[in-house]
């Protein structure tokens, strides 16, 4: 079974302006996709609307075998928590909390049977994985961008999602630290055997994913790079 497949999405602002104009698209379990396009093709728009967090005009994304916009929020919402991770360019860390705080917030959300001390052990073990177990206790306002970042990462871990969206993970970092967290996507990918999607304008972040997906005038072009 297809991790997500769209059908027919497309998304209208009002003006109207067209963003989205008929997108079919298909992620396999574990895959790692890039969505390329100039700025305003509506690559943000797309990575929204997988995510379940903004309803398309027309069109159905069947996620894990369910329709995503027919589920009620709160269903809708538990998908989002369970089973999708989210890395988005501003990285939404709570200023008040710690790293570590940060990262298992997901988990404390889920709000099952799991003892907090459990929990808190799968934080601090993401954290390691990311190159930040000294940094547990910092808050965000203590850690550097690219820290932060990485933080933000292990949070969308935390759950153990199915697919993680990335939108232009590595667009503030310097090309040495993008490709250090495009090395910890594709590890934890590895590990985790999570599908990653994410939303890039840099050709070499691009060229490490399994497949390239150009937006261009509301529409995918067919995918350029197969590997
Ligand atoms: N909430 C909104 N209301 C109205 N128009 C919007 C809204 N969000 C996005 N748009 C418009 O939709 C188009 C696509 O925006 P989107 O953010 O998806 O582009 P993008 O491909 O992610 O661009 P970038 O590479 O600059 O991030 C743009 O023209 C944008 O102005
Ligand atoms: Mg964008």
């Amino acid at each position: 079974m297809m991790l997500i497949e769209t059908v027919n999405i497309h998304k209208i602002y009002p003006g109207p302006l067209h963003v989205l104009k008929g997108v079919d698209l298909t992620i396999e379990p574990g895959e790692v996709v890039a969505i390329i396009g100039p700025s305003g093709a509506g690559k943000s728009t797309l990575l929204h609307i997988l995510g379940g967090l903004d309803a398309p005009n027309e069109g159905q994304v069947i996620f894990n075998g369910q329709d995503l916009y027919s589920l009620s929020d709160i269903k809708r919402a538990q998908a989002r928590n369970c089973d999708m991770g989210f890395v988005f360019q501003a990285y939404h860390l709570l200023p008040e909390l710690t790293a570590l705080e940060n990262v298992i917030l997901p988990a404390m959300i889920k709000g099952n049977s799991r003892k907090t001390s459990t929990i808190e052990s799968a934080g601090v073990h993401l954290l390691e994985q990311l190159g930040l177990a000294a940094r547990a206790s910092h808050r965000p306002n203590q850690l550097s961008g690219g820290e932060q970042q990485r933080v933000a990462i292990a949070r969308a871990l935390m759950n153990g999602p199915k697919i993680v969206f990335c939108d232009e993970p590595t667009g503030n970092l310097d090309s040495v630290s993008g490709q250090a967290v495009m090395d910890t996507l594709l590890l934890l990918n590895k590990t985790h055997g999570a599908a990653v999607v994410i939303v890039t304008h840099d050709e070499k972040i691009a060229a490490r994913t399994h497949r390239v997906i150009a937006m261009k005038d509301g529409l995918l072009e067919p995918s350029l790079a197969v590997k």
